[in-house]
């Protein structure tokens, strides 16, 4: 190898080194800004609310079980008022059905039953179904998913 080859080949091996170094440092600028704009992103669940209307009490029949299965509710009217459940089995979190039938709320997943009050009929379920709270609010009915009330309570309306 003459002294022009031995010089080129210095020449490659140096470029060759400054554009693997300039590649790395652009890898790990890219890496840092993704991760520094994630830590100024707000970290926020966007869950659908846990209140939200219903519809209008006489748009339920007397003696009547409706299920939501989209919000995972029941509205219950009896002859007395109303009162809300929750759709979702005590046991493993399973949406439950409303068997009209039978005159019973299911679960699909291990076979628990319960009454049209929520009363707990059959497990392997270790709890009646929740009964959440339902009020009235300019003439709508509106049930609140995250407030369980208690077993009797009923909305006279
Ligand atoms: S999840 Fe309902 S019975 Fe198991």
């Amino acid at each position: 190898m003459d002294d022009r080859e031995k010089e080129q080949s210095g020449c490659d091996r140096r470029r060759f080194f400054w554009t693997s170094g300039l590649g790395a440092l652009g890898v790990t600028g890219t890496g840092g800004a993704v991760v520094l704009v994630d830590f100024f992103h707000p970290k926020v669940l966007f869950e659908p609310p846990t209140a939200f209307r219903v519809g209008r009490p006489e748009d339920f029949p007397v003696n009547s079980i409706t299920a939501d299965y989209d919000r995972k509710v029941y509205i219950v009217r009896t002859e007395v008022g109303f009162f809300a459940l929750s759709a979702v089995c005590t046991h493993l979190g399973c949406i439950t059905r409303w068997l009209e039938d039978e005159g019973t709320i299911a679960c699909p997943c291990h076979g628990s039953k319960f009454g049209k009050d929520g009363s707990l009929a059959q497990g392997p379920a270790p709890r009646p179904l929740r009964r959440i709270a339902i009020r009235l609010e300019e003439g709508e009915l509106i049930v609140d998913t995250l407030v369980e009330v208690e077993k009797d309570s009923i909305l006279r309306a």
